[in-house]
C-alpha cells in the first residue's frame, strides 16, 4: 500500500513533495482546487514523476466533497496536508476566510480520515508558532508564543486540533506536525518552482524578480537590527530538502511510540537579508540593486532552527546550501520567463 494523498499538491511545497514521494515509489493523489496554484503545474508534475498521479480538483472546506473524495481513496496509507491560505498580511485584513479555509478543511479532512480508516497524517506547520524567540536556536520545546496574525493562529489552532484528535477516541490517528522555517529555491530541473500571485511579499522571489528586471530595486526592510550587518536573520531551507523531510516523516509515523510529534525543518543556519542578496548576485552573475527602507511591521529580528531532533529521529538533514537555493530559484525564474505557465 504505497498510495498517499497530498492536499495542496499543486502548490509550491506540495508540488516538490509530490516529486520526492514519486522518487520513493509512492503513487500520489493530489487534492487541489487551484485557489493558490496553477493548472500548468499538473502537466509539469506528470513529466517529472514516474509513478501514477491522480488529481482531484475539490475544495476541502466543502464537507460533502471532502468526505466523498477521501472515500474514493480510502486505500491511501496517509495524508500530507498542505492545502491552506498562507498570506500573512491578507489574513490580517480578511481573517474569516483564513479560519474557514484552514480550519474547516482540516476538520473535514480528519472526519473523512476517521470515516474511512486513514490513520497517518503529516501537517504543514510553521516556525511562526515560535513568534520572536527568547533563545536561539529554537528547539521543538521552545515556548509557543501567541500568534502575530490570523494565518499564524490557524497553524497553532491546527496543531491543537490534531493534538486533541490523536488523544481522543474518534479516530485512530498518528500525526507529525512539521514546522517549516523559510522555504526557498526550486526543483533543479527548473520545471517547477514557486509561483507567487501578484507582487511577492517573500524575500527571494522578490529578489529574483528584481534581477529579472520586474522591479527597480529590492526594498530591504530595515538595516538597524542588532545583527552583524543590521538586517534581519532567517533560516532559509531549500524546498527539495523540505520535500524529502516529508517522505522521511511519513515513514517515521509507524516507528513512533507517541501518537503525535513535532519537528523543526530548517538548516540550523541564520542568514541575513544582505547575505541572501549576495548569494543571489552570485547566482545571477550580476548586481541586484537595493534600497533600505524602514522595518516591516510585524517582522522579527532573528530566528533559526535547532534541527537536532529531525536529524536524529527522522534521519534527515538539509543537504543543500544557500547558493543552491538561489541558483535553482534563478533557473526557475529564467525558465518561467522563457515559457510562462
Ligand atoms: C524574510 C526577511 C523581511 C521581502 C515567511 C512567512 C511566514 C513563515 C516564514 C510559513 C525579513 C526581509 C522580505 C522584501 C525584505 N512561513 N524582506 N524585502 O517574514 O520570515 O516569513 O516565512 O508559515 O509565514 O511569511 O519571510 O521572505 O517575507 O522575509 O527585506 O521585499 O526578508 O523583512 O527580514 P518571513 P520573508
Amino acid at each position: 500500500m504505497n498510495k498517499v494523498i497530498v492536499t495542496g499538491g499543486l502548490g509550491y511545497i506540495g508540488s516538490h513533495t509530490v516529486v520526492a514521494l514519486s522518487e520513493e515509489g509512492y503513487q500520489v493523489v493530489i487534492i487541489d482546487d487551484l485557489s493558490n496554484s496553477h493548472e500548468g503545474i499538473w502537466d509539469r508534475l506528470q513529466s517529472l514523476c514516474s509513478t501514477e498521479l491522480t488529481w482531484e480538483r475539490i475544495n476541502l472546506s466543502e464537507r460533502t466533497q471532502t468526505l466523498e473524495t477521501i472515500q474514493r481513496h480510502h486505500d491511501a496509507m496517509g495524508i500530507i496536508h498542505f492545502a491552506a491560505s498562507k498570506a500573512v498580511g491578507e489574513s490580517v485584513l480578511h481573517p474569516l476566510p483564513y479560519y474557514r479555509n484552514n480550519l474547516c478543511s482540516l476538520i473535514y479532512l480528519l472526519e473523512a480520515m476517521g470515516a474511512h480508516g486513514i490513520s497517518r497524517m503529516i501537517f504543514s506547520s510553521s516556525c511562526t508558532v515560535y513568534g520572536e524567540p527568547l533563545t536561539l536556536p529554537v528547539t521543538e520545546e521552545s515556548e509557543i508564543q501567541s500568534a502575530q496574525s490570523p494565518y499564524g493562529n490557524t497553524k497553532q489552532i491546527g496543531e491543537e486540533i490534531i493534538r486533541d484528535v490523536v488523544n481522543g477516541e474518534e479516530l485512530d490517528l498518528k500525526a507529525i506536525c512539521l514546522r517549516y522555517f523559510n522555504p526557498v529555491g526550486a526543483h533543479p530541473s527548473g520545471i517547477i518552482g514557486e509561483l507567487p500571485l501578484g507582487t511577492p511579499a517573500n524575500l527571494l522571489p522578490y529578489i529574483m524578480q528584481t534581477a529579472a528586471g520586474d522591479h527597480e530595486h529590492l526594498r530591504v526592510w530595515g538595516d538597524d537590527y542588532p545583527t552583524p550587518d543590521g538586517t534581519a536573520i532567517r533560516d532559509y531551507i531549500h524546498v527539495m530538502d523540505l520535500a524529502e523531510a516529508h517522505v522521511k516523516a511519513l515513514s517515521h509515523l509507524d516507528d513512533m511510540s507517541s501518537r503525535i510529534d513535532y519537528f523543526n525543518l530548517g538548516t540550523g543556519a541564520g542568514t541575513s537579508v544582505l547575505e541572501m542578496l549576495a548569494s543571489a548576485e552570485r547566482a545571477v552573475k550580476g548586481k541586484i540593486p537595493y534600497q533600505v527602507y524602514d522595518r516591516r511591521l510585524g517582522d522579527i529580528m532573528k530566528i533559526y532552527a535547532d534541527t537536532a531532533k529531525a536529524n536524529a529521529v527522522l534521519g534527515w538533514k538539509a543537504k543543500r546550501g544557500l547558493d543552491e537555493m538561489t541558483e535553482t530559484a534563478w533557473k526557475w525564474m529564467q525558465s518561467l520567463k522563457e515559457s510562462p505557465i
